[in-house]
C-alpha cells in the first residue's frame, strides 16, 4: 500500500519529470560528444592519409615510378597503422603491404573504406580501414590507407556504454527519488494523522515537529498556532455560555417560582392556567439547559477531578436502571440491565450517573415503541466499559462525531423534544475520567460506551 502510495506522490512525480528532463539534456550531451569525437578522429585520420600522400606525390615527382617503389616498400616494413599498395594496369600489386586490392566502399567524400585481413599474434583479423586512391600515369593506381580498428573499438565502446550509463543514471535516480519521496510521505503522514485525531475532537493535540526546521516544521508550527487560536477562540465561547448558564439561572428560578405562585391563586380549569402552566414548563426546559451547560462546565473546569473517589460502576447502572423503569414503560420499551459483580473505578458519582442517565434518555428517546435498550457495567481487562444498547436507528458513522458537539442535533431527531447537550456532557464526563466515549454500531442501533482504561 505504501509502496504503490509512492508512485502518487509528487515528490515522486518531480523527481520523474526532473529525471526524464535531466536525461534527455544528458543524452543530448552525450551524443554532441560522440559525434564530435568522431568527426576529430576521423579528421586526424583524414589529415595523416593527406600528409603520407603528399609526401609519396612528392617522391614520384621527385624519383620517378622506382623511388616511389622503393619508399612504399621501405615504409610498408614499418608501417605500424599505414598501408599501402601500388598497382599496375591490371591490378596486380607492385609494391605495398596490401596481398590484393580490396573491394572498396565510397564515403561520399574522396575517402574510402574497406576491410582487409591482417595477422595479429598469429591469427587473421578483419580490420576496418580508410584511405584514398592516388592515380599515377601509366594506368598505375595507388592506395594509401590506415588502420582504423582502434577508433571504430572507441566508437563502439562510447554507443554500447552510452545506454548503459543512462541506464544507471535513471535508476539511480529513481532510487533517489523514491527514498525522498518516502521520507516526505513519512512526515505528512504524521501530519496526517495528528489532523485526525484533531479533527475527531481532540482540540489539545498539536502537530509534531522536527529538529530538521524545515518547510514541514514551518508549516506544523503555523498550523499548531492556528490551533491554539482556535482552541482559545473555543475555550472563550465556551466560558461565554458557561457564565451566561450561571447568570440566568437564579433569575431564571425565581421566575419559575413566581409563575407557580401565580398558578396556584389561578382556578384550575381556567384558560390562564394552562398557558401559565405551559410557560412553567418553558421554564423548566430552560433550567435543565442550563443545568446541562454547567454541569458540562464542572466536568470540562477539571475542578471535579479533586472530588473524585471509589465508585462501583454496577451498582451506579443498576440505579439509573431503577430510575429509568418508569419513563421506558410508557414509552413501550424494554429496558435491561446485563447483570454483574461490582466494577469499581475512580470517578465523580454525580457526573457519572449524569452521563449514563443522558445515554438511557437518548436509547428511550429514538428508539421506536416495542424495542429495547439494554445498560451494562462490565470489567474490560484491566479497565471497564459502561455501555448503553438499543435497536433503533443508530447514528450513521459519518455522524457520529457531530452528534457529541454542543446542541448539534441531528437532522432525524428534529422532531423530538432535546437541546443537543446530552452526548456533550457524557463526553465531557468520559474526557474527565479519561475515558473514551465511543459510539459504535450494534447492528441495528446505537451502542455507546464509555471505556475506562
Ligand atoms: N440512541 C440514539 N439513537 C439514535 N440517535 C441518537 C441516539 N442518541 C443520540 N442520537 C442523536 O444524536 C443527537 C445528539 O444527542 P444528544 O443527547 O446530544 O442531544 P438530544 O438528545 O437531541 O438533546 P438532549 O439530550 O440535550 O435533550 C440527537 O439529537 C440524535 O439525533
Ligand atoms: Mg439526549
Amino acid at each position: 500500500m505504501f509502496g504503490f502510495r509512492l508512485f502518487r506522490t509528487l515528490a515522486f512525480r518531480i523527481v520523474v519529470v526532473y529525471l526524464a528532463l535531466f536525461a534527455l539534456s544528458a543524452g543530448a550531451l552525450a551524443a554532441f560528444t560522440y559525434w564530435n569525437t568522431k568527426r576529430a578522429l576521423e579528421a586526424e585520420t583524414d589529415q595523416t592519409i593527406q600528409a603520407e600522400i603528399a609526401g609519396l606525390s612528392e617522391q614520384y615527382q621527385r624519383q620517378g615510378l622506382g623511388g616511389l617503389t622503393d619508399v612504399i616498400t621501405a615504409r610498408s616494413m614499418h608501417a605500424g597503422q599505414g598501408l599501402y599498395l601500388l598497382v599496375g594496369p591490371l591490378a596486380h600489386p607492385l609494391a605495398g603491404n596490401l596481398d590484393a586490392w580490396p573491394a572498396l566502399r565510397r564515403t561520399g567524400s574522396r575517402f574510402v573504406e574497406f576491410e582487409y585481413e591482417r595477422r595479429v599474434g598469429g591469427t587473421l583479423e578483419r580490420h576496418p580501414a580508410r584511405g584514398r586512391i592516388f592515380h599515377l600515369v601509366g594506368g598505375l593506381q595507388l592506395l594509401v590507407a590506415r588502420d582504423i580498428r582502434e577508433r571504430a573499438d572507441t566508437e563502439r565502446m562510447f554507443t554500447t556504454a552510452l545506454p548503459w550509463s543512462v541506464m544507471l543514471m535513471l535508476s539511480l535516480g529513481l532510487i533517489g527519488g523514491a527514498v525522498m519521496s518516502r521520507n516526505l510521505l513519512r512526515r505528512l503522514d504524521q501530519i496526517n494523522s495528528t489532523s485526525r485525531e484533531i479533527m475527531a475532537g481532540d482540540l489539545s493535540r498539536r502537530l509534531p515537529l522536527s529538529r530538521a526546521g524545515d518547510e514541514f516544521d514551518t508549516l506544523a508550527r503555523n498550523l499548531n498556532r492556528m490551533l491554539d487560536r482556535i482552541e482559545r477562540l473555543m475555550k472563550g465561547m465556551r466560558e461565554v455560555t458557561d457564565s451566561v448558564a450561571h447568570d440566568l439561572r437564579s433569575p431564571l428560578n425565581r421566575l419559575r417560582n413566581r409563575l407557580e405562585g401565580i398558578m396556584r391563586r389561578l382556578p384550575h380549569e381556567g384558560e390562564e392556567a394552562a398557558e401559565i402552566e405551559s410557560a412553567i414548563s418553558e421554564t423548566d426546559r430552560l433550567i435543565s439547559t442550563f443545568d446541562s451547560l454547567l454541569l458540562i462546565a464542572e466536568a470540562e473546569a477539571g475542578a471535579a477531578r479533586n472530588s473524585m473517589s471509589a465508585v462501583d460502576l454496577s451498582a451506579l447502572a443498576h440505579d439509573v436502571w431503577e430510575l429509568y423503569q418508569p419513563v421506558a414503560e410508557e414509552s413501550g420499551i424494554v429496558l435491561a440491565m446485563v447483570p454483574s459483580k461490582s466494577v469499581q473505578v475512580r470517578g465523580n458519582g454525580n457526573l457519572l450517573s449524569q452521563a449514563l442517565a443522558n445515554l438511557v434518555d437518548n436509547a428511550i428517546k429514538y428508539t421506536p415503541a416495542g424495542g429495547k435498550v439494554t445498560i451494562a457495567a462490565e470489567r474490560n481487562g484491566a479497565g471497564a466499559v459502561m455501555s448503553v444498547a438499543d435497536n433503533g436507528p443508530g447514528i450513521s458513522e459519518e455522524d457520529r462525531p457531530r452528534a457529541i458537539e454542543r446542541f448539534v442535533r441531528l437532522e432525524a431527531s428534529r422532531h423530538s423534544p432535546g437541546t443537543g447537550l446530552g452526548l456533550s456532557l457524557v463526553a465531557a464526563v468520559a474526557r474527565l475520567h479519561e475515558a473514551r466515549l465511543e459510539l459504535g454500531d450494534n447492528r441495528p442501533g446505537l451502542r455507546a460506551s464509555m471505556i475506562f482504561a
